[in-house]
């Protein structure tokens, strides 16, 4: 297993071995030598650094990321001005890509100091094949471009590109792959991200993810256990499930397993006391998902439930199966099992075709449903969906308003709902110290909510009552119950 491996002693003048993880090992064990080195020759450690930009999924493989540069021997660091630096991208909107774009000319001016320094390219956007082309043709300076369906191989890439002095390039279209045993850094100690399943098959018309992250494959579920297990014994007590819809979890397993089940099963591993999952889309959410929400004892108080839109035309252009009724009707049965649920959205303004009764639907999903808070998009226009050559694009303007008149509807309810817990004693998972209190803690409340309270750096990672006693809108301040009762 790989918390065994002893990298350094493995043979690196063999020829590399055709297995994965096996492989990868071999490669990291080279890099980890040439690193060696460098720190000789250079009188000082080698740093990296890996930013992410997009989804938790993004995130989690930056972690693994992470651990592979570290188990190589790089020092990890957030300051750019690295021997390696890693953008983990994303393309899921316009904006998302043109923030990479912006980077890398200050990126280069780094590289132009440092003549050692080594900077990659990886995640979605590089599943794009215009914009490979266009790194290729006018960013030179890049030096490895992967995708996401090959992240396990970062140390291979890396030793061909110190190998060979070129740019290595990687990109696999799709991949019916799973690399299970890599090493991953957690960013923190007692929480950390699962990947249950990657890709998506869902194909909502605007969407983009389907594209660069390829159909829908669903880990097994014992190695699901097995990664928790460890996770736990490593001091994880909340774990996030993580898949583009985990509802359809297990459907082309080749014994077929429900996420309702994987959940139970993940209900019993001891030690773990926090059980969260993302994202959950509306059509697959079944009977049986809502009977075990109610009945677990570890699954939290929340469910980003994406409506997207709340006119039941639009979400049929989106592709998205279900109509606002459904949608409405889907809400009331979770609520009727879990009543104190905290429900979360993702909203789409300004699909193509939407009008002004359209979107007034949405205004009224929002107002029914009184989400504890939303995400607001502008649709962003991406190359290759269906919607971006579907007729009726709302002018910008337009857009602008309808979003400005939501986001204002959003927070106003977000506003009043999150407080509903005021007065109240609910347990907390310690997070960090309080950037701005001095001797005040951060946590989150099982519906993912702030609280900050007074208390000892001591009680990071654990989860402690705490008496919410001034609700804030979007956080809250509080006392931990113990010193309440103590004082009173
Ligand atoms: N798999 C998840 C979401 C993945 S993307 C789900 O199905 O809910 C996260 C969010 O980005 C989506 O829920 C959607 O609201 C938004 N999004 C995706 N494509 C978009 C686009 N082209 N323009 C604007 N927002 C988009
Ligand atoms: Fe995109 Fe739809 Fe898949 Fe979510 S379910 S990733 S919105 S295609
Ligand atoms: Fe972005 Fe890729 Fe996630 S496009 S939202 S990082 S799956």
């Amino acid at each position: 297993m790989l918390n065994e491996i002893d990298f350094d002693a493995i043979d690196i003048t063999c020829k590399p071995p055709q297995e994965e993880p096996e492989r990868q090992y071999y490669f990291i064990a080279k890099c980890r030598r040439y690193v060696e080195e460098e720190k000789k020759r250079l009188g000082r450690p080698l740093t990296a650094a890996v930013r992410t930009f997009g989804c938790q999924m993004n995130a989690r493989d930056s972690e693994k990321l992470v651990g592979i540069l570290s188990q190589a021997g790089f020092a990890e660091t957030d300051d750019e001005q690295a021997d390696f630096v890693l953008y983990n991208t994303c393309t899921v909107r316009e904006n998302a890509n043109l923030r990479v774009y912006g980077r890398l000319g200050y990126l280069n001016t780094l590289k132009k100091k440092n003549k050692n320094m080594l900077i990659a390219l990886c995640g979605c956007m590089m599943q794009e094949p215009q914009v490979v082309e266009k790194i290729r043709k006018s960013y030179g300076f890049v030096d490895i471009l992967f995708g996401t369906h090959n992240i396990f191989r970062l140390a291979e890439l890396l030793w061909n590109r110190l190998e060979s002095g070129k740019q290595a390039v990687d990109i696999w279209e799709d991949t019916s792959l799973i690399v299970e045993d890599l090493p991953a850094e957690r960013k923190y100690p007692f929480k950390s991200g699962v990947n249950i399943m990657f890709g998506c098959n869902n194909f909502c018309s605007y969407c983009i993810v389907p594209y660069v992250r390829g159909r829908e494959r669903s880990r097994r579920p014992e190695d699901i256990i097995d990664e928790i297990r460890k996770l736990v014994a490593s001091g994880v007590v909340e774990v996030m499930l993580l898949g583009q819809n985990v509802n359809s979890y297990g459907k082309n397993l080749d014994k077929p397993v429900t996420f309702g089940q994987l959940l139970r099963q993940v209900e019993e591993i001891p030690g773990l006391e926090r059980i969260r999952f993302m994202t959950s889309h509306p059509k697959d959410l079944s009977d049986e998902l809502i009977e075990v929400m109610g009945a677990s004892k570890k699954i939290c108080g929340h469910l980003h439930l994406p409506v997207q839109s709340g006119s039941s035309r639009i979400l049929k252009a989106m592709n998205r199966r279900y109509t606002k009724e459904q949608y409405l009707e889907l809400v009331d049965r979770i609520r009727a099992a879990v009543p104190d649920i905290s429900l979360t959205t993702d909203i789409i303004v300004g699909f193509p075709g939407e009008s002004e009764e359209d979107f007034e639907e949405t205004l009224d999903v929002v107002k029914r449903v009184r989400f504890d808070s939303a995400f607001t998009f502008i649709y962003s226009k991406r190359t290759g969906t269906p919607a971006a050559k579907m007729s009726g694009q709302v002018p910008e303007a337009v857009v602008k308003d309808r979003f400005d008149r939501l986001l204002s509807l959003v927070q106003k309810i977000s506003g009043e709902v999150c407080t509903r817990h005021v007065n109240q004693v609910k347990p907390v998972l310690v997070e960090d110290a309080d950037d701005h209190m001095e001797g005040y803690l951060t946590g989150r409340l099982d519906n993912n909510i702030l609280v900050h309270f007074p208390g000892d750096l001591s009680l990071v990672g654990k989860i402690v009552p705490v008496y919410l006693e001034e609700a804030k809108g979007f956080y809250y301040m509080g006392r931990m119950e113990n010193e309440r009762r103590e004082d009173t």
